[in-house]
């Protein structure tokens, strides 16, 4: 009887308690038997550690076992009230880039399978983001902004119910009172910092509160959402903490930890709560030394201020000379940026002496990379507009992408206000064009040459066909073809001919290129094509073969022929070898000089359609195909730019394709060449 009573009195007072049973604390988790997953571990002074600067990585701490979090005593299931509170302390692994955030969930696993780092915060995974099924609730302490989510900033909390879109956030900060003003707080200052979440099931009301560690908890919450958790939940949960690190990372820790169902979570022990390490050789960590000492130099050594703000004064100074303009849209091309003071240092200070050159896009400086000792030219670009700058950029990423043995490499780039740098590897033997007209001795032998023809063909090639997009040069010419150390041709300043797209009125299409190399549909279409690169490297190989500029000015002389008419001219009188440059002391092998600049004349077809596509030029070039002397007998037209009538019907339906059709949308091929440029 009595034990019946007793029994009774048990069921009465320890039952419901113990079927809620939910209330712990942890003032440190030293001997606590949290599941630990992903790179969560307890610190040696009792933090718990979600994160440290793994990149791309995740850490969990969860309750060792569920949670029960309806009450199914009554009809239905209705979630629970509860309340919890934690002192939590991000550490970035660089003053102001860490990465990603803590979280607070409750969920049906103590591992959250199939989540995923970053963004993720090691919560969900882009298929099961917004998912019902995944009876997740999580408060987020996000440090990044993804705009995927909609995320407000990178230093807010939100409350997340099932996905990472968050029902209401808000920028870190408190109200001690609904009275009072906001005061913002840094999640990524290191500082501890408590946060209170609290859950009422009458109201249905979350509530989350933060505030730096040891203030009381604020009067007003910071961010609150009306949801009714008993959609949501399931009857039992596991409890914890979810952080991640990106291509950033943070150490993300938890130093205290309260919770409960029902009633109110029980306060924190301040005085047993383990600090949180700042990180000590941080840029700020020394900054406020500096200050420190600044302080204390105050009371007696007003020289020793006097040398510290002059150093700081310095700093300011160089923090200016070398300030660069960088966007956020710039982010996505970051590994293409180079900082301005690698420039600046590679350059000596963009010194005279490393001056190597100057055209029609700036001038050309020669330097060496501080950190790779690598030798550089650096272009030196000013730009007025910031119009077009965004497109330019983007495509000057996308060059430094295209990868070719014939094409100078482009490096990366940088930005300042009104002036732009893009970093080249170095060659060593400088431009064509200097070697062909400026140097008298010793002059290029005809190996050598065709060699360079046929570098430059490689290169043109694969502009036009063998990269993902087109590539249309728009500047062929000898000051455009670098020689490295070993001779080799590379092509320079492919798609830099953009700048000046960009910047202009699109109704303004004015023609880019050199006078000579210009192909004459230009002065009609205004449109290059790779018919029109075609054109500029016939022009190309008449000059390389005759040494002579495509077209050579004199005063007083408006009318000089052009070089294409003085080879086709020679050719027609059967002596083609006079042009030849006198240099190579008739030194060159008759069969190769004669195709080059029969491919030359071709080449510089006035009719678009009936020049030779790139790949057609090399297979010229190697022999596997002939120029046929039939169709070279309907050269016999007069090259003069001003008269383009002649008929070359005859040679563009007798040419032989050997190639293949290959589609290129932009061109309509109306013409017998299947294979035209
Ligand atoms: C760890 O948690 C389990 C489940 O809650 C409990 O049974 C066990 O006693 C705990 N162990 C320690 C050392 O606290
Ligand atoms: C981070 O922690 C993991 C697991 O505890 C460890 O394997 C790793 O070496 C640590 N990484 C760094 C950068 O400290
Ligand atoms: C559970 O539900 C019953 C009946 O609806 C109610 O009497 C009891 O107070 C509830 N318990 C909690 C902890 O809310
Ligand atoms: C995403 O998460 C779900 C649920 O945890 C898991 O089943 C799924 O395999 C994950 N998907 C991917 C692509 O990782
Ligand atoms: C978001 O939280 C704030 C602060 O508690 C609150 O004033 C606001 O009404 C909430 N917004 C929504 C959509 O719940
Ligand atoms: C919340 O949802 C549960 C179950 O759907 C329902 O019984 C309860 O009345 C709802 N609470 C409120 C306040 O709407």
């Amino acid at each position: 009887m009595v034990l019946g009573i007793f029994l009774l009195l048990m069921d009465i007072f320890f039952l419901p308690l113990h079927a809620t049973d939910s209330e712990f604390i942890f003032n440190g988790f030293t001997g606590s038997n949290l599941s630990l997953t992903g790179l969560a571990q307890i610190t040696s002074n009792g933090l718990l550690l979600l994160t440290n600067n793994t990149i791309e990585e995740k850490g969990h701490a969860f309750s060792p076992s569920r949670i029960k979090f309806k009450n199914s005593s009554g009809s239905g299931s209705v979630a629970l009230s509860f309340s919890t509170t934690f002192v939590f302390g991000i550490v970035p692994q660089y003053p102001d880039v860490g990465g990603h955030g803590l979280a607070f969930a409750i969920s049906p696993y103590k591992d959250l399978p199939g989540s995923m780092p970053s963004q993720h915060l090691g919560l969900l995974n882009d298929s099961s983001n917004g998912k019902a099924g995944n009876h997740l609730i999580a408060i987020e302490l996000d440090t990044v902004k993804t705009i995927e989510y909609y995320d407000i900033d990178n230093n807010h909390v939100g409350i997340d119910i099932n996905g990472l879109t968050s029902l209401n956030s808000s920028t870190a900060g408190y109200y001690e009172s609904t009275a009072d003003a906001f005061t913002k707080l840094n999640l990524m200052a290191g500082d501890a910092t408590q946060v209170w979440i609290n859950y009422d099931a009458a109201s249905i009301r979350l509530d989350v509160r933060i505030a730096p560690f040891k203030m009381p908890k604020p009067g007003a919450p910071l961010v609150s959402s009306i949801v009714n958790l008993s959609d949501i939940a399931l009857d039992e949960m596991y409890v914890g903490f979810s952080a991640s690190t990106g291509a950033g990372s943070s150490h993300h820790y938890v130093s205290g930890w309260s919770f409960s169902t029902g009633g109110e979570a029980e306060d924190l022990d301040q005085s047993r709560i383990p600090s949180i390490p700042k990180k000590a050789n941080t840029k700020k960590g020394r900054l406020v030394s500096v200050a420190v000492l600044v302080a204390l130099a105050l009371a007696g050594f007003s020289v020793l201020l006097i040398l510290v703000l002059s150093i700081l004064f310095f700093c300011h100074q160089r923090r200016k000379k070398f300030e660069e303009v960088k966007e956020d849209w710039e982010s996505e091309y970051g590994p293409h940026r180079i900082p301005y003071v690698d420039i600046y240092r590679a350059t000596k200070g963009f010194d005279e002496t490393n001056l190597v050159g100057s055209g029609g896009f700036g001038k050309v400086y020669k330097g060496v990379m501080p950190k790779s000792r690598a030798e550089v030219a650096v272009k030196r670009i000013s730009h007025d507009s910031r119009q077009g700058i965004r497109e330019f950029v983007s495509e000057i990423a996308s060059m430094s992408r295209l990868r070719h043995r014939n094409l100078v490499q482009l490096l990366g780039y940088c930005r300042r206000q009104g002036e732009l740098f893009l970093v080249y590897e170095f060659m060593a033997n400088g431009s064509l064009d200097r070697i062909l007209f400026e140097e008298k001795e010793p002059s290029l032998n005809w190996g050598q040459r065709l060699k360079i023809i046929k570098d430059v063909a490689a290169g043109l090639l694969y502009l036009h066909e063998g990269w993902e997009q087109l590539v249309i040069h728009r500047d062929i010419k000898a000051s455009n073809v670098l020689l490295d150390e070993g001779m080799n041709a590379k092509i320079s300043d492919f798609g830099l001919a953009r700048l000046y797209d960009h910047g202009s009125n699109p109704k303004t299409t004015h023609i880019i290129g050199t006078l000579g190399y210009l192909a004459p549909e230009l002065s009609k279409t205004g449109k290059a094509t790779t018919c029109s690169d075609v054109f500029g490297f016939g022009a190309f190989l008449l000059e390389v073969v005759c040494g002579r500029r495509p077209m050579e000015f004199c005063a007083g002389q408006d009318d000089v022929p052009g070089l294409v008419e003085l080879v086709s001219e020679w050719w027609k009188k059967g002596k083609i070898f006079e042009t030849v440059d006198l240099n190579m002391k008739g030194s060159f092998d008759k069969d190769e000089a004669e195709l080059v600049l029969k491919l030359g004349l071709i080449c510089s077809h006035p009719e678009p359609t009936a020049r030779p596509s790139m790949r057609q030029v090399i297979q010229f070039l190697e022999g596997s195909i002939q120029i046929p002397d039939k169709s070279m007998e309907s050269l016999g037209g007069s090259f003069r730019f001003a008269s383009y009538d002649v008929s070359f019907d005859d040679f563009a339906t007798s040419y032989p394709s050997t190639a293949e059709i290959t589609s290129t949308s932009d061109h309509h091929r109306s013409s017998a060449f299947t294979d035209s440029c």
